[in-house]
């Protein structure tokens, strides 16, 4: 039969196919032997690829004549069909056996690992996780308030009246409506007593901002634990066995507890405190590294809830009393170690901090 062109499109029909069956042959012994996903990978590019040799043969569809091209198109496509499949059972099968994974003949498997480098706890942590464990073991409970607070808490429900000086903006780091980071954690006990009713023990450990100027003894960001306990005829009495239990937990039962007379707005009476030197015993002998030759070290402030307080936080006065008490955290890990630069809490030098690993 002639199409007019003077080619016999018959046997250019059989060519083609007999070429397809060639390629197909040739394609499914070199995937059959292709040893890992890489050698598959060229495999694939070169037969059924965007220039690969099937797509080449479907070029050869044009020659044939029109009545022809059905029917030799399905051929091609069901044998490039066929070798998709069989590329696609090559990969499921390397990939099952791990013929990704590098054959490397100096991985010795039976060597120790390398070893991970271990990070250590920050000084502050472990002082904080020590007086939480105290606390906790007293029975109080642990709370948390915001960072960001108003100047209700900040300062009017703890007796702090406007026009203080403590409200000074340059003392505080007031942000957009009226709104300051919170300079004490004071701030939690009034937060507690609006919304729990008493008795209450509760301590709230947290970070407190000052606009200070930094040196070696001062932080614009620091930490406090904050302690309220509020019940029916509790005393100065209470207050002072509560700081000795924790004193003593803290640092051992040799411990003394010192109260200096101080003033707070929020407390009457108020009263700094102090623990003997639990590295010189309160004895020092020459310039002691860890109270600097005082003898004593400074824990915090405290004293008994001013009535004012309860009142302006609900509750009365008359039936409930309560001691408070606030606590520098990084002040006690300075002393603790010895820390001559309290910003090196602060640095994140890791050759300072491994040594508390
Ligand atoms: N808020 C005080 C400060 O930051 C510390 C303090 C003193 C807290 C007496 C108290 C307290 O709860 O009763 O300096």
């Amino acid at each position: 039969m002639s199409n007019g062109t003077g080619q016999s499109g018959g046997a250019a029909a059989a060519r083609l196919a007999a070429d397809a069956e060639a390629l197909a042959a040739a394609a499914r012994a070199e995937i059959e032997s292709a040893a890992d996903l890489d050698a598959l990978a060229k495999v694939r590019a070169r037969y059924a690829g965007k220039n690969g040799a099937l797509k080449e043969l479907l070029k050869g569809l044009s020659g044939l004549p029109k009545e022809e091209r059905p029917a030799a198109g399905a051929g091609v496509n069901r044998i490039a069909a066929a070798v998709q499949d069989a590329l696609d059972a090559r990969r499921t099968a390397l990939e099952a056996a791990g013929a990704d994974e590098p054959d490397d003949p100096s991985f010795d498997p039976t060597l120790p690992g390398a070893p991970l480098p271990r990070g250590s706890r920050h000084p502050v942590s472990i002082v904080l996780d020590e007086m939480r464990a105290i606390f906790v073991r007293m029975g109080f409970d642990e709370v948390t308030g915001p960072e960001v607070e108003d100047a209700w808490h900040n300062f009017d429900a703890l007796n702090i009246p406007a026009g203080h000086p403590a409200r000074e903006r340059t003392d505080q780091f007031y942000v957009e409506g009226g709104r300051l980071l919170r300079s004490q954690t004071s701030t939690v006990q009034v937060r507690v007593m609006e919304t729990r009713k008493p008795p209450l023990r509760v301590f709230a450990p947290g970070r407190v901002y000052r606009p200070e100027t930094v040196d070696a003894r001062h932080l614009y960001a620091f930490h406090q634990v904050e302690g309220l306990v509020i019940d029916e005829g509790i005393s100065l009495a209470d207050l002072k066995a509560c700081i000795r239990t924790f004193a003593e937990s803290m640092y051992g039962s040799g411990i003394a507890t010192r109260f200096r007379p101080h003033n707070f707005p929020f407390t009457e009476v108020s009263a700094e405190l102090d623990v003997s030197c639990p590295a010189c015993g309160g004895t020092p002998t020459g310039r002691c590294a860890t109270c600097g030759g005082e003898g004593w070290i400074e824990l915090g402030g405290c004293g008994m809830v001013h009535p004012r307080v309860l009142s302006m936080c609900g509750i009365d006065p008359e039936r409930w009393t309560g001691f408070a008490f606030g606590m520098g955290v990084e002040r006690i890990a300075m002393r603790r170690w010895a820390l001559e630069d309290i910003r090196a809490l602060e640095e994140n030098d890791v050759r300072f901090l491994s040594q508390f690993a």
